[in-house]
């Protein structure tokens, strides 16, 4: 499979049409995937997108002893046995950030984890304190040796209330699926609301998990026992970055565009913004049909957690701008590191000014000119292909197959069948 993508552009012309089909969520797969260390039977997954970080988690806990099956693409069972290692392989967790939600489950049913700064995107300094004061509140202890830090409980963790000064997806996940196993109850406040935390409380729950409130400021959970699957099945909900990314290519260059298979629900804040920018927009129960129109209007943009504007999208939708009329500011209030790519966007055409870490102007309408890109990320790479696809001539993004394949399911087939020209090929940079 190619690293890079050659992607002739469509100078401005509006003209891609067909259906794109939406993914399983990779975010709400990675941490049902480690969600299965608090069953004490098989648990079977569908709708699991087949993508390289899934493919990492699952690695993963099979060299802790999971055992892991794929009986057919998008399905596969865990049963993780009862003598589980408990150190996270080092190779794999440094790679991926998702990882350190495996630390929750295995802490809280095994007494001890281990587990080292986890990588992950180049977004932003990831810090983990939250964890760590997290599983010292709840009577862990933590010591942090060459980089690695190992957490262990005596007599298993007890049930406390904390609130999070920055609403973490994963914080709030790995302390949810903590107090599972915890003893007596743990209140998570000031926590995410992302719709894949409420999807894997609605299947902890399922399966014997007391939890309420998933998807509102303040969870509880009432510990105690580990869960049974018992033949319940997990569905993957829908990727709504997935979705979001193609709708926001709709949005610049398509004819009419079905994209199939999401909730649009999930995406109120992306639909809004795009409307209000012009773009046609029809939601059906779990389709989207976009138009894009003659001219596109400025919009500023600031993102926040959900359901606010997903900093997931905040690329794509930067790129969306350089095709505007008018000035759109952009304010990224996650990340300090989520702008960088603008450079490379400004090298292709693009008018736009970094004002401070947090926000770029960008002044649109500009042709973008196709170039050789280096995907940085998962999203921004995205970006870089979206704006391929807009630009004049040919455009070649190296590092697809660590970057944009990370998150995304074969994404050069589903561009390919709604009319994109896009080649994979090897090429060493
Ligand atoms: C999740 O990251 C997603 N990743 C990200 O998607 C997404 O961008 C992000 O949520 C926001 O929606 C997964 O779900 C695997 P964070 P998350 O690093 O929750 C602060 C993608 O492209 N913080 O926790 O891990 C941090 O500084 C990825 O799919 C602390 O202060 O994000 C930031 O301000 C990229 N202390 C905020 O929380 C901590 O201990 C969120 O950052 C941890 C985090």
């Amino acid at each position: 499979m190619g690293n890079t993508l050659v992607i002739k552009g469509l100078n401005g012309e509006k003209r891609l049409r067909g259906t794109v089909n939406i993914t399983g969520a990779k975010n709400a797969a990675l941490k049902v995937i480690a969600a299965t260390v608090l069953f004490k039977d098989t648990v079977k997954l569908e709708n699991i997108p087949e993508i390289d970080d899934v493919f990492r988690m699952l690695e993963l806990l099979k060299e802790m002893g999971a055992e892991v099956s794929h009986p057919r693409l998008g399905s596969y069972t865990i049963a993780v046995p009862k003598k589980l290692s408990t150190e996270l392989p080092f190779e794999i967790a440094k790679r991926m950030r998702a990882s350190i939600v495996v630390t929750g489950p295995v802490l809280a049913r095994f007494g001890k984890v281990s587990f080292p700064h986890p990588g992950g995107c180049l977004i932003g300094s990831r810090p983990v304190d939250l964890f760590i004061e997290g599983f010292e509140k709840m009577g862990a202890k933590v010591v942090l040796e060459d980089n690695i830090y190992t957490v262990t409980t005596k007599d298993g963790l007890r049930g406390t209330e904390f609130f999070l000064k920055n609403q973490s997806v994963t914080v709030t996940e790995t302390f949810m699926m903590a107090g599972v196993c915890a003893r007596g109850t743990t209140v998570i406040k000031n926590a995410a609301m992302e719709p894949e935390i409420e999807d894997l409380a609605h299947f902890l729950i399922s399966c014997g998990a007391k939890i309420s409130g998933a998807g509102t400021p303040i969870i509880t959970i009432k510990g105690g026992k580990l869960l049974s699957a018992a033949g319940r099945t997990y569905k993957t909900m829908p990727d709504r970055i997935d979705a979001g990314s193609f709708l926001i290519l709709g949005a610049l260059a398509a004819k009419e565009l079905h994209i199939t298979n999401c909730n649009p629900l999930h995406l109120e804040a992306v639909i809004e913004s795009l409307r209000s920018a012009g773009v046609t927009i029809e939601t059906k129960k779990t389709e989207i049909i976009v138009r894009s129109p003659a001219t596109l209007h400025s919009v500023d943009i600031k993102t926040h957690e959900y359901p606010g504007f997903p900093t997931d999208l905040q690329a794509p939708m930067t790129v969306f701008l350089t095709q505007a009329d008018g000035e759109s500011m952009v304010f990224e209030t996650i990340f300090e590191g989520r702008l960088n790519f603008t450079e490379a966007l400004s090298a292709m055409g693009a008018q736009i000014t970094m004002m401070d870490p947090h926000r770029v102007l960008v002044r649109g309408k500009s042709a973008l000119r196709g170039r050789k890109l280096k995907s940085p990320d998962l999203r921004a790479g995205l970006a870089f292909v979206i704006a391929a696809i807009v630009a004049k001539g040919e455009s070649v993004i190296h590092n697809v197959d660590t970057t944009i394949d990370r998150g995304y399911e074969d994404v050069d087939n589903r561009l390919r069948a709604i009319g994109v020209s896009v080649e994979r090929i090897e090429q060493s940079e």
